[in-house]
C-alpha cells in the first residue's frame, strides 16, 4: 500500500498531464493544419470568402438559391395550419426569408399624415410626391377615407389577388377561384363584364393612371375603390379635377386620351402610396436610379407596382394573367382584345425582361402564387 500510494499519486498527476498534453498536441496539430491549409491557399480562400458572400445574395439582395421550401421557423409557424387556412403574415415572412432587407410597414394609400412618409417625400413623381403636397392635401381633404373599408381593414388575415390583363387568362375558367380572394385587384380598364368566367366578377380595388382609366362611365363597377397611381405631376392635377367633378381642362401632356369623368364619390377614391413604385424600381428590380427621376426604362409596370403593394399589405398574395408567352405570337396580348402578342413593342419606359426576373424570384420561392403560370 505504501508503495502503491505514490505510484497512484503519480498516475493521478500524470494522467491529467497526459490528457492535457495530448489535447495540446492535437490542438496544435489541428491548428497547424488549419493554418497550413490557409497559408497554402491564402489567395484562394480570401477569394472564396468574397465569393461566398457574393454567392448567397444577388445584386438586388435576394437569396441566390431559391426554392419553395419553408424555412424552419416558418414551417413551425405555418406547418400545422390546415390546407386552405389563411396564413397571417405569410407573404411578408417569406419575402423576408429571401430578401432580408424587406421592411413590411408601408401604408397602401396616402392619408392625412402622408408628409411624414420619409421615403417618398424627397422624390418627384412617380417615385414620390415632392412638389405635389398641396394638391394631395386638397384631394385627401375631400376623400376623407384612407383604407380598404372597415370590414377588410379589421380582418386579421387577408388574401389578395392581382389580376393582370394578359391573354394568358383567356379560357382558363379561373373566375370563381379569383372571386374567393378577400381583395381582388384589377388594373386600368381591364373589363369584367363579358369575361366573368375567366376573370371573376369581384373588384375590390382598381388601380389606374389617367391614360389607363376606364373612359365610359357606365363601365365602372359598383363597390370598388378607384385607386389612383400617379406617374407624373400632371396626373395629380387630373385627379383633383376628377375628385372635384370639374370639367377636365387641358389634356396636353397625356400620352393618350384620358377619362373626362370618373363616376365615383370622393369617399371611394384613394391615392396609392408612391413608395411601391420607388421600391419596385430601385430595390426589387434594380432599374437605373437616374437621380430619382423618370428616365429610360426605369418605370415598373402597374402590375408589378400592385404586387409590391400587396407584399406589404396582404397576408397571402396571388397573381393571375401575368406574363406573356413569347412562343405564342398569335395568342392575344390582353384577355379582352384581339391585339396579338406579336404587336408588343420594346417599351421606352419599362424593362419587361428585368421586371420578369424579379417576379420569377417571387414565384420560385412561393412568396406569391401564380395561378396562370405565365411568370
Ligand atoms: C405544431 O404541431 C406540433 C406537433 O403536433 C407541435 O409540437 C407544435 O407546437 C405545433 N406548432 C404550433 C405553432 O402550434
Ligand atoms: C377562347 O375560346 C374562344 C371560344 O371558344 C375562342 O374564340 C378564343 O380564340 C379562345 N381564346 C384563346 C386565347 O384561346
Ligand atoms: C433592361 O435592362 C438591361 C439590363 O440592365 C439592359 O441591358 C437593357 O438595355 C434594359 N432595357 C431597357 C428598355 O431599358
Amino acid at each position: 500500500m505504501s508503495i502503491m500510494k505514490p505510484t497512484r499519486n503519480l498516475l493521478l498527476v500524470l494522467c491529467p498531464m497526459l490528457v492535457l498534453g495530448f489535447l495540446y498536441y492535437s490542438s496544435g496539430k489541428l491548428h497547424l493544419r488549419v493554418w497550413g491549409q490557409k497559408s497554402q491557399s491564402d489567395v484562394d480562400s480570401s477569394l472564396s470568402v468574397g465569393h461566398q458572400r457574393a454567392s448567397v445574395y444577388d445584386k438586388q439582395g435576394f437569396l441566390l438559391k431559391l426554392d419553395g421550401k419553408l424555412p424552419l421557423d416558418l414551417s413551425y409557424k405555418y406547418g400545422n395550419l390546415s390546407e386552405g387556412t389563411c396564413k397571417p403574415g405569410y407573404a411578408a415572412a417569406k419575402m423576408t426569408a429571401i430578401y432580408p432587407k424587406f421592411i413590411k410597414p408601408a401604408p397602401m394609400f396616402l392619408d392625412r399624415n402622408f408628409k411624414r412618409l420619409g421615403k417618398v417625400s424627397n422624390y418627384l413623381p412617380p417615385f414620390g410626391f415632392k412638389t405635389q403636397e398641396k394638391i394631395i392635401s386638397d384631394i385627401l381633404s375631400l376623400t376623407k377615407n384612407y383604407g380598404l373599408g372597415p370590414e377588410l381593414d379589421s380582418m386579421n388575415c387577408k388574401r389578395c389577388i392581382i389580376v393582370g390583363n394578359g391573354g394568358i387568362l383567356a379560357n382558363k375558367s379561373l373566375g370563381s377561384r379569383i372571386d374567393e380572394y378577400d381583395v381582388v385587384v384589377r388594373l386600368n380598364e381591364a373589363p369584367v363584364t363579358g369575361y366573368v368566367k375567366d376573370v371573376g366578377s369581384k373588384t375590390t380595388i382598381r388601380i389606374t393612371y389617367p391614360e389607363g382609366a376606364i373612359q365610359k362611365p357606365e363601365r365602372y363597377e359598383k363597390d370598388s375603390l378607384f385607386v389612383f397611381s400617379a406617374f407624373k405631376p400632371l396626373d395629380f392635377k387630373w385627379l383633383r379635377q376628377m375628385v372635384h367633378k370639374e370639367k377636365l381642362r387641358g389634356t396636353e401632356g397625356f400620352w393618350k386620351s384620358v377619362a373626362q369623368h370618373v363616376p365615383k364619390e370622393p369617399s371611394e377614391m384613394r391615392i396609392l402610396n408612391p413608395y411601391f413604385i420607388q421600391e419596385a424600381a430601385f430595390q426589387f428590380i434594380g432599374l437605373p436610379l437616374n437621380n430619382g427621376l423618370m428616365g429610360k426604362g426605369n418605370i415598373p409596370t402597374l402590375g408589378t407596382v400592385a404586387i409590391t403593394m400587396a407584399l406589404h399589405n396582404c397576408d397571402e398574395v396571388a397573381v393571375a394573367g401575368f406574363g406573356y408567352d413569347m412562343n405564342a405570337p398569335h395568342a392575344p396580348l390582353h384577355y379582352y382584345e384581339t391585339v396579338k402578342m406579336s404587336a408588343i413593342k420594346e417599351s421606352w419606359t419599362h424593362n419587361i425582361s428585368k421586371e420578369k426576373e424579379f417576379l420569377r424570384k417571387l414565384v420560385k420561392s412561393r412568396v406569391i402564387a401564380d395561378l396562370t403560370n405565365g411568370i
